[in-house]
């Protein structure tokens, strides 16, 4: 799915989304804006629960709030019943604040600080993923500081392949995370766990990569998971009770991908399907199963809306069509060359002739280019270009690169929009500098 669910052109051509039409929006909350559609974040997570459901029904659905976080998401999350994954203290606290239970929380990073570890212990959060030897001591220690027993997953570096860009690779060989098994260092985390009374050790986890189109990755991380836990079954007498092949499903950008995309249905299969031949190939009993999926959960609800204004002809070689956004608020195009497509949508322009343009943002870097070489109508400034499949890692790591003003953000819902994040203003760029030592 490109665009979300409730995607509709007006009799008059205009783009609307939720029942709003998206050139009101941006008259009300300015541009760029983000907009949310709640039926497709509902749709998304419902669907994530209803394949497991069908092909592992001991199955909980973990939403990676690295993909984007927000109070109004947060509760759309905790209604459909989904747990939450963060990978830092600020995640953490955000979920904590807003009520999200402590105990669906899952908590990840390899590189947990001692004040994340503890707000973690202190709140008796779900489970924390331990990533490596040290963290794993400080845990320890912290549950008999704290009188706790901390229910944890080791993650394990599975040396798998996944078939994305590098930067999201994160299961081959040489990766920052997990525990390597390729010498003992996994082994000795399993021995070390079963040896401290104020660790839980419940089972493996293993995330490989993110915008994963391929199936074929979710079962050899499986099966990797499974060699581990025989041999940690053999040599310790551990049954791991869970198993996680983390997130990474693939969202479509661009109409071509569309065709590309692996249905829910097809994952939760073949992730079942795997956990059963291995569980039946190593005689060990069926774990409870968790999944991470981020992208693939609020990527398709959001759409982002800039409004048009430089055009600039270099004869014979680009037309730069400029937007009020950039690499600030979407930093994937500069980061990873993520291909988007773009919707002219505050006027009827079918029939018009189209023209090869390139989107570029207003930042002052040269990569800050959104989109390369797409066939658009004619574009004036002022004109409306929506961007789909902007729900995920956008608003999540937008900057405020050449101190940019991050975007407001509304969700909308038959034929309401509301507010759940207004739009940075001057005083909320300058609040945190001080002048300390320098006369006035
Ligand atoms: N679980 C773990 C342990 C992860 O590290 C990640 C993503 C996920 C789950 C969720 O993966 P997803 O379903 O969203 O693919 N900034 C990059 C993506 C980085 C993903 C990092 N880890 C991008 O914009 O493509």
């Amino acid at each position: 799915m490109l665009w979300p669910l409730t995607t509709q052109r007006t009799a008059a051509g205009a783009l609307a989304i939720g029942g709003v039409e998206l050139a009101a929006l941006a008259r009300e909350y300015g541009t760029p804006l983000y907009i949310y559609d709640e039926a497709t974040l509902r749709d998304r997570c419902r669907r994530y629960r209803a394949a497991f459901a069908a092909a592992y029904p001991a199955t909980t659905v973990v939403y990676a709030a690295k993909a984007y976080l927000s109070p109004a998401l947060l509760a759309v999350l905790r209604d459909e019943d989904l747990w939450l994954d963060v990978v830092s203290g600020g995640e953490l606290a955000l979920a904590l604040r807003y009520g999200f239970p402590a105990a669906r929380i899952t908590f990840h990073g390899n590189n947990k600080s001692p004040d994340e570890l503890r707000l973690a212990v202190t709140h008796d959060i779900g489970r924390i993923v331990v990533d490596n030897l040290l963290e794993l001591e400080r845990l320890g220690a912290l549950g008999a500081a704290l009188g706790r027993r901390v229910p944890i997953l080791l993650r394990l570096n599975p040396g798998v392949e996944a078939h994305t860009h590098e930067y999201r690779q994160t299961g081959v060989i040489d990766s920052k995370f997990g525990l390597p098994t390729l010498d003992d260092q996994a082994e000795r985390a399993v021995a070390q766990a079963l040896a401290t009374p104020t660790l839980d050790l419940r089972g493996y986890h293993a995330h490989v990569g993110s915008q994963i189109f391929e199936l074929a990755p979710y079962r050899e991380t499986i099966a990797a998971l499974y060699r581990f836990a025989a041999q940690m079954r053999d040599r310790y007498g551990f049954v791991p009770t869970e198993l996680s092949p983390g997130g990474g499903l693939a969202i479509p950008y661009t109409e071509a991908e569309e065709a590309e995309e692996a249905a829910l249905d097809d994952l939760a299969r073949t992730i079942a399907d795997a956990v059963r031949q291995e569980t039946a190939a190593h005689a060990l009993p069926a774990p409870h199963l968790t999944v991470e999926p981020g992208r693939s959960i609020v990527g398709p609800a959001g759409v982002a809306l800039y409004t048009v204004g430089a055009v600039k002809d270099i004869p014979g070689v680009r037309r730069y069509v400029s937007v009020d956004g950039g690499m600030a608020d979407n930093i994937r195009p500069a980061l990873y060359g993520a291909a988007y497509t773009a919707a002219l949508v505050n006027r009827d322009a079918r029939g018009e002739p189209l023209a090869r343009v390139t989107i570029a943002g207003k930042y002052c870097e040269s990569g800050d280019v959104l989109i390369r070489d797409i066939a658009l109508p004619p574009l004036a400034p002022g004109d409306l270009l929506a961007v789909p499949a902007a729900g995920a890692y956008c608003l999540a790591m937008a900057s405020n690169y050449n101190l940019a003003l991050r975007p407001a953000v509304v969700f909308v819902r038959g034929g309401h929009a509301r507010l759940t994040r207004r739009r940075e203003t001057l005083d909320d760029l300058l609040c945190t500098e001080v002048m300390e030592g320098i006369e006035d």
